[in-house]
Parts: C-alpha cells; sequence; structure tokens
C-alpha cells in the first residue's frame, strides 16, 4: 500500500503558520479544552502502566502528562517540528499518518486520535484512521477520538462580536450547511462533527460502548471573546472556573453536546 499524503496546506500551516505548542497553555478557552480532555482521558483510562499510541498527538500536550501519570506513549504525527518538541515530554516519537500506522496488531493499550479526524474531509479517510486505531489496539483496548463540533463557528463569531458583518455572516453559514470550513482564514480546510455523526462513525469503525462528551461547555466562546476584548488573560479568572463548572455541570445533557467546542468520542474495541 503506498502511504497516504497529509494535504500541503495541513503541513504548511502547523510548520509555519501557527505554533501548535501554545495552543492548549496561551489562552483560557485552550486551558479549558486542556483540562476538560485530561478529567475526561483519566476517567477512562486503564491504571498506568499501559500503552498509549498518541496518534496526531502535535507537540505532545496531552503526551507529557500522560507520561508524567506513568504510561507509555509512543507520539505519531506528520510534522516534524511537531516532533521536535514532543520527544521532550519523555514520549517516543515517529513521523507518520493516522490512516497507516506502524504500530502491530493488537498491540496498543489506549489509541488516542486527538486531531487527525477533523482534517481528513472525506468519511473514507476518518473510517481508514479509526480502522486504524481499532487494527493496533488490544481486545478490550480503549479509543478516544476528537471532533470540532459542527456550530463551534457560529459561537465563536457571535461572541466576537462581528456575526453580522455580511462577509462573516456568509462563511459562517456555510460551515453550518456543509460542515467543511474551507480553509481560507485561520485553520486548514476541515470536516466538523455533530456529535451523534462522531458517536456514528466510531461505531461502524466496530467499537463498543461509544459515547460523546463535550469537553469545554457552553461558556468556552465566552472566554475567547473576553481574552480577545481585553488583551488580558483570563485563565486564572472567576469566569474561568465558572466555565469550567458549566461544562462538567453541561456533560450529562445530550442536549448541551453541541454547546462544545471539541467532541470527545470514547469506545472500546470488544473484548
Ligand atoms: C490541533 S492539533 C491537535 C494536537 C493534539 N492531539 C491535541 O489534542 O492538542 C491536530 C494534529 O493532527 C495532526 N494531523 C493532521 N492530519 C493528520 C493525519 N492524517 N494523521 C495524523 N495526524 C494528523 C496535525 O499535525 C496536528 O498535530
Amino acid at each position: 500500500m503506498t502511504s497516504p499524503e497529509v494535504a500541503p496546506e495541513i503541513v504548511r500551516f502547523y510548520a509555519e503558520t501557527v505554533d501548535e505548542a501554545d495552543r492548549l497553555s496561551t489562552t483560557a478557552d485552550g486551558r479549558l479544552e486542556l483540562l476538560r480532555t485530561q478529567e475526561l482521558l483519566r476517567r477512562h483510562l486503564p491504571q498506568p502502566p499501559a500503552q498509549v499510541l498518541d496518534v496526531g498527538g502535535g507537540p505532545g500536550a496531552h503526551a507529557r502528562w500522560l507520561v508524567a501519570d506513568g504510561y507509555a506513549v509512543h507520539l505519531v504525527d506528520p510534522i516534524a517540528r511537531h516532533l521536535d518538541k514532543a520527544e521532550k515530554t519523555g514520549a517516543t516519537v515517529e513521523l507518520g499518518d493516522a490512516r497507516a500506522l506502524t504500530a502491530a496488531d493488537a498491540s496498543c493499550d489506549v489509541v488516542l486520535v486527538l486531531g487527525p479526524l477533523y482534517h481528513l474531509l472525506d468519511r473514507g479517510d476518518r473510517d481508514q484512521a479509526l480502522a486504524e486505531a481499532y487494527r493496533v489496539l488490544k481486545p478490550g483496548g480503549l479509543l478516544a477520538a476528537a471532533g470540532i463540533n459542527r456550530y463551534a463557528s457560529l459561537f465563536e463569531h457571535t461572541a466576537f462580536a462581528h456575526l453580522h458583518k455580511e462577509p462573516m455572516q456568509r462563511s459562517i453559514g456555510g460551515i453550518l450547511a456543509t460542515q467543511i470550513h474551507d480553509g481560507k482564514k485561520a485553520f486548514t480546510a476541515a470536516f466538523f462533527h455533530s456529535g451523534e455523526q462522531l458517536r456514528d462513525e466510531v461505531a461502524a469503525a466496530g467499537f463498543a460502548q461509544t459515547e460523546v462528551f463535550g469537553v469545554e461547555g457552553p461558556a468556552w466562546s465566552m472566554l475567547a471573546a473576553a481574552e480577545r476584548n481585553t488583551g488580558q488573560s483570563f485563565r486564572d479568572t472567576d469566569l474561568f472556573q465558572s466555565a469550567l463548572t458549566a461544562a462538567r455541570m453541561a456533560e450529562p445533557y445530550p442536549e448541551l453536546l453541541a454547546a462544545s467546542s471539541h467532541l470527545l468520542a470514547i469506545g472500546r474495541r470488544p473484548g
């Protein structure tokens, strides 16, 4: 099989346009994503030590705390600059693609796919990434796969107080209708899931006990807007604590899934 190729615009975006290493630590909504992803994962992970394959692990924001918690983490990502940073977390690293993993069949206790699914626009590519996660997981092993919520841009650009401007309305309307971010500004071309779609894709790959969680809850865009409007950090504020509490309180209510910026699917390879 020839290796799948990551779109050049994705390589350019992460190699030149943004520094992904800062995303979860510098902004309040990034910190909310990190803390909530961490607490959702910790609730489902097996006891350490266990083998975690972090697919699309970027510069290692999750690898860092997983290694500190006692897990053996192997991180796969297509961007060399990410691997240079990820190596420093204590994880082993490999240049690679979610659709063609080199790990042996049934060799991992946990597979994280926190990024590749929204970068894969075609359903066939996302199916292939999930099939690879399934193949390398041991029976009974845990999958955690992230999606970006279809409605996230609507909330974000409302909070940024410019949604009523015509070009913005057209652009966000396009995302709502097609679920495709066109990649012209701020991010690469990407596919944005509904919670139900993410659950269905993970279940269709053969995973059992599939559940989808809202990561940031309903107030992340308020945090992002507060930082943008004031130029100040909101990471250590009552608004941050309130948003974190809201995310936890929203969790049991499926209707509120759509309020989060990220969706986290949890499933198991049947034992
Ligand atoms: C927004 S970052 C998320 C990084 C990290 N997993 C996190 O949750 O903070 C998305 C990551 O997916 C990676 N990625 C994009 N396409 C991929 C593919 N086809 N296979 C594996 N990783 C991919 C990118 O290089 C990037 O590191």
